[in-house]
């Protein structure tokens, strides 16, 4: 039994919370949060066993805790972190890892040095429909990547320490380094808004990588809440709706390059393809039960997360480059 203590209990927290205490090899040990409202609403959910503690300092020295989760917002998550590992505690930390990559490097460097595991919850990956969408280019179905198109968006919530692409664009940026096995884009660039907001609520990302191009739509001002993803292949295109009861929409539609007789321009025809459209049956997994169960196989068998600090890195990369080049 893995003794996991959760620090942060705000809009987040509590479905974290759920997920620990569903898993059978984990125990919800302790719950914090600085907000006593918030740790009040904890108590209301008491799971037996569980403890509860205003301050995180309390954790740190408890030896029967072997891991910490952090759900606080992401400017608290580099202190949290360090502290955690220099108690010697395993780390599930919420997205995006830390705020800047050189903090994200230093994480890094202190997890490898003292052998423990940092992962960090880039929940979209332990998506059952984006499992589903890698085994589909794998087994060549889909073709050649053509793009990538995301749409991550909905009315607030308005945060104050990191911009709508830092807290959005993230999840997709995941999803693409996960299906071309951490591929990076050799163009970034990025127009955005800052309304209401001392960081963009608005921003539009575009990249290029070698073979493909991908466009991140990222918005806290919309009256409409959307989270699509168009993946076009060369073959097959797939669109992954999840706010949608069937998710997975995959079109046997295209675009075929012709050679031969009946040609149109010069020696070939260009002609679109239509054909079925199928929604295939993805069996329903939790992605955050998936990525907390990920987390105590890394811990249980002292292997490297999948979604460790170095994609963490690549990520964040990106969306550094992307605020140098904003509007730009
Ligand atoms: N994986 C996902 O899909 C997903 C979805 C939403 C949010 N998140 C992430 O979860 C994290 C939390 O976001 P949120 O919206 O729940 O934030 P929030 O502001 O609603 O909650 C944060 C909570 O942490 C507490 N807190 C902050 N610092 C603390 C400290 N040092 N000690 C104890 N308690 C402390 C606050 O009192 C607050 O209750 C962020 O990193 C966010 O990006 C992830």
């Amino acid at each position: 039994m893995i003794n996991i203590a959760l620090i942060g209990y705000g809009y987040w927290g509590p479905n974290v919370a759920r997920n620990i205490h569903a898993n059978p090899d984990l125990k919800l040990h302790t719950v914090c949060d600085a907000n006593e409202e918030m740790l009040e609403k904890a108590k209301r959910l008491y799971i037996a066993q569980t403890k509860y503690e205003l301050s995180y300092k309390k954790l740190l020295d408890n030896p029967e805790i072997h891991a910490i989760a952090i759900a606080v917002e992401t400017s608290g998550h580099f202190n949290l972190v360090k502290e955690a590992l220099l108690a010697g505690k395993n780390v599930y930390v919420e997205k995006p890892f830390t705020s800047t990559v050189k903090e994200a490097e230093e994480l890094r460097d202190l997890a490898n040095k003292l052998n423990l595991i940092i992962h960090v919850d880039h929940i979209m990956i332990f998506h059952p429909i984006i499992k589903k969408i890698k085994s589909l280019f794998e087994s060549g179905e889909l073709g050649e990547l053509l793009y990538i198109d995301a749409m991550r968006m909905n009315l607030g919530q308005i945060k104050k320490d990191v911009s709508a692409m830092w807290d959005l664009a993230v999840h997709d940026l995941s999803i693409i380094d996960y299906l071309v096995d951490g591929k990076e884009p050799f163009y970034i660039n990025a127009v955005g808004e800052k309304y209401y907001n001392p960081k963009e609520s608005l921003c539009f990302l575009t990249l290029r990588y070698k073979g493909f191009i991908s466009h991140i739509q990222s918005s806290w001002i919309s009256p409409l809440k959307e989270r699509k993803l168009i993946i076009a292949g060369s073959k097959k295109m797939v669109v992954f709706d999840d706010l949608k009861s069937e998710k997975l929409f995959i079109y046997d539609k295209g675009v075929d390059v012709i050679s031969g007789e009946n040609i149109e321009y010069k020696d070939y025809a260009v002609k679109t393809r239509d054909g079925d459209i199928l929604i295939p049956y993805v069996k329903v997994e939790d992605a955050l039960y998936n990525s907390i169960n990920h987390f105590k196989e890394c811990v249980q068998e002292k292997k490297q997360s999948i979604s460790n600090p170095d994609q963490a890195i690549r990520l964040q990369k990106i969306l550094e480059e992307a605020d140098k080049n904003m509007n730009k």
